[in-house]
């Protein structure tokens, strides 16, 4: 059986003043999938997020988030939603924990399932110690784990996430990965950035090349096809 789109983009056109960030994209995600978008400096991935998750709004197209049109239908289409900003917040002065627990609070999670839902996000990375101390005293890796994990709560089926391993440690990479593999096997859909091209090839079923705000080129399970070759030949001027 075809499985259902959890993430449509038609035709998203975003500028600033002269500058087009997002020219007429259009992509898909499956239930299932994870997509990795890659493109150079300034290409307009962070834009093509943001508008995805409502930060922005296009100047035209449309975007559904498991079937609902995230400008018709803002709060239901973004309660599908876990998203990881570029720059993860930071609250100095709570700890992880608490922080987990506010994002779930903020996120509508039946507070007899809250404890539960930490619990079980906590023990992704080994970082109980650190949960319990202020985030003021977070390296950037661990504040990126963080916002990761309080992406997860809350049962999302997509997962939206600007640049995800930049601070990581080479374990935390693969513990990363695999989570996103998990969760997509688990019928949810992911939606990546990344300069990395060595993981988009490992963990994404499909990458999607941006260069200049267009979508240039789908390369499907880009596992065992030169990734390297074919980025360099679609961000050629
Ligand atoms: N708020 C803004 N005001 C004006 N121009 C912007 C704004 N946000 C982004 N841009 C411009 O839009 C273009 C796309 O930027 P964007 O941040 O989406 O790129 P990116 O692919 O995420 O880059 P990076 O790999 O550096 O994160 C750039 O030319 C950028 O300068
Ligand atoms: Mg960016």
């Amino acid at each position: 059986m075809p499985q259902p789109n959890l993430l449509q983009i038609e035709h998203i056109t975003k500028k600033f003043g002269a500058t087009t960030a997002c020219d007429q994209v259009s992509l898909e995600v499956k239930a299932g999938e994870i997509y990795a978008l890659i493109g150079p400096n300034g290409s307009g991935k962070t834009t093509l997020i943001h508008t995805i998750v409502g930060l922005l709004s296009p100047d035209s197209g449309n975007i559904k988030i498991c079937q609902k049109d995230i400008s018709q239908k803002p709060q239901l289409a973004k309660s599908f939603l876990g998203f990881v900003p570029d720059n993860p917040a930071n609250y100095p002065y709570l700890t992880g924990t608490e922080f987990l627990k506010l994002t779930a609070k903020l996120k509508g999670v039946d507070k007899n399932k809250i404890q539960g839902e930490i619990n079980k996000v906590s023990n992704i990375f080994p970082i109980s110690e650190i949960l319990e101390i202020p985030m003021e005293g977070y390296s950037r890796g661990n504040l990126q784990k963080v916002a990761f994990l309080a992406s997860l709560l809350g049962h999302p089926k997509l997962l939206v996430i600007d640049e995800p391993i930049v601070g990581l440690d080479p374990q935390s990479i693969k513990i990363f990965g695999h989570t996103l593999r998990h969760f997509a096997l688990s019928g949810g859909a992911v939606l990546l950035s990344t300069h990395t091209l060595s993981f988009a090839k490992e963990y994404s079923n499909k990458i999607g090349i941006i260069f200049n705000g267009k979508l240039k080129e789908e390369i499907v399970s880009p596992r065992n096809k030169d990734v390297d070759s074919i980025f360099e030949k679609s961000t050629r001027n």
